[in-house]
Parts: C-alpha cells; sequence; structure tokens
C-alpha cells in the first residue's frame, strides 16, 4: 500500500533553468541593489559630516588666556634693599624694594628672551643664555642685551594688596620708569 501511495507522489519539479531574461534581471537587482546601498551609504556619511561639523560650531574653540593681572601680597611682605624672587616661577616677575618706593620687573631678558637669574651675592640679575648681566634696579651692564629690563604696573588694589598688571610695560628707554603706575611709592 504505502509503495503504492509512494508511486503516485509527483516527483519533485525540477528547478527551472534560468533563461537569459531572468539572469539579466537579477543582475539589473544586484546593480541596483548595490547603487542604492552606495547613494544611502553616500546621504549617511554626509549627514553625519555635516552633524559633526554643526557640532564643531556649537563648541568655538576658545583659548583662555590666564589674566595678565596678579595679587602679589602686601607692601610690607617685601624687605627693603631685597629682589623678592617668590614669583619668577608663577608670574616671571621680580618685585624690588628700595627706600623709596617698590616696583616689579619681567624676568625675560632683552637680548633673546631668556629668564634671568637674580644673583643675591653678586646683586645681579644674569642671563645663562648668552651672559648678560643688569643692575638690581634692570639696567642692562654685560652681555648682548640691547636695552634694561622692562618694568610693569604696580597698583594698590581695594583689599590694600599690591596687584601688578604685566599687560602694561614701563620701559626705560622711552623716559617710562618715572610715569604713575610703574611703582609704588613705599
Ligand atoms: Fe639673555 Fe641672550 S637671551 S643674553
Amino acid at each position: 500500500m504505502s509503495e503504492e501511495i509512494e508511486k503516485k507522489k509527483p516527483a519533485p519539479a525540477k528547478p527551472k533553468a534560468k533563461g537569459k531574461k531572468d539572469e539579466a534581471q537579477d543582475t539589473l537587482w544586484s546593480r541596483r541593489d548595490f547603487f542604492s546601498l552606495a547613494g544611502w551609504g553616500a546621504f549617511m556619511a554626509s549627514l553625519g559630516l555635516s552633524s559633526l561639523y554643526f557640532l564643531r560650531l556649537l563648541f568655538p574653540r576658545v583659548l583662555f588666556e590666564p589674566s595678565p593681572k596678579f595679587k602679589a601680597g602686601n607692601p610690607e611682605d617685601y624687605t627693603v634693599g631685597e629682589v623678592s624672587t617668590k614669583w619668577v616661577g608663577d608670574q616671571r616677575v621680580w618685585v624690588v624694594r628700595d627706600e623709596e618706593k617698590l616696583y616689579a620687573i619681567l624676568a625675560r631678558c632683552t637680548h633673546l628672551g631668556c629668564t634671568p637669574l637674580w644673583l643675591k651675592t653678586e646683586g645681579k640679575y644674569k642671563c645663562p643664555c648668552h651672559g648678560s648681566g643688569f643692575t638690581m634696579d634692570g639696567m642692562n651692564f654685560e652681555g648682548p642685551a640691547p636695552r634694561p629690563l622692562e618694568r610693569l604696573k604696580v597698583e594698590i588694589g581695594p583689599d590694600g594688596q599690591i596687584v601688578i598688571d604685566k599687560s602694561k610695560k614701563f620701559l626705560f628707554e622711552k623716559g617710562e620708569w618715572g610715569k604713575p603706575g610703574s611703582f609704588l611709592r613705599a
């Protein structure tokens, strides 16, 4: 009986051999798929780039420069006849106090900009780069430095502390060392 049933079962249909027309259609579809995918890819890439550009506009590159002004304590903190090197590391500034006044000198050699050292025993600033020397008040006297050191604006802030402003310079060669703001009366 089962043999009869098996005999009656229709033989599985042979897969139709693809005609030239079908093959052409397959190729056409795969090409269409490829171009469609490529199109989407390009679209998404351009969308991504536009979004990045837009985000970049939202967060502009801003350089936060440190303030040129800083508080340097009270005038009484400085000893008469001495050069304070307290601010050289952080601010590149010496504070000098003599009998009559207090002033700030920028610790930058006027030759090529190195930071000189204050040599207390010799009573001078000495540049380690090419040997320029400056007196305690900043006058150049040896080596290639062409002019004296620069002084900076000093004033007393509302809280009684000294405020040094590195954005305002006073140059000896322009006759500015006696100008208001270039020193504080002791
Ligand atoms: Fe100071 Fe040259 S940079 S002597």
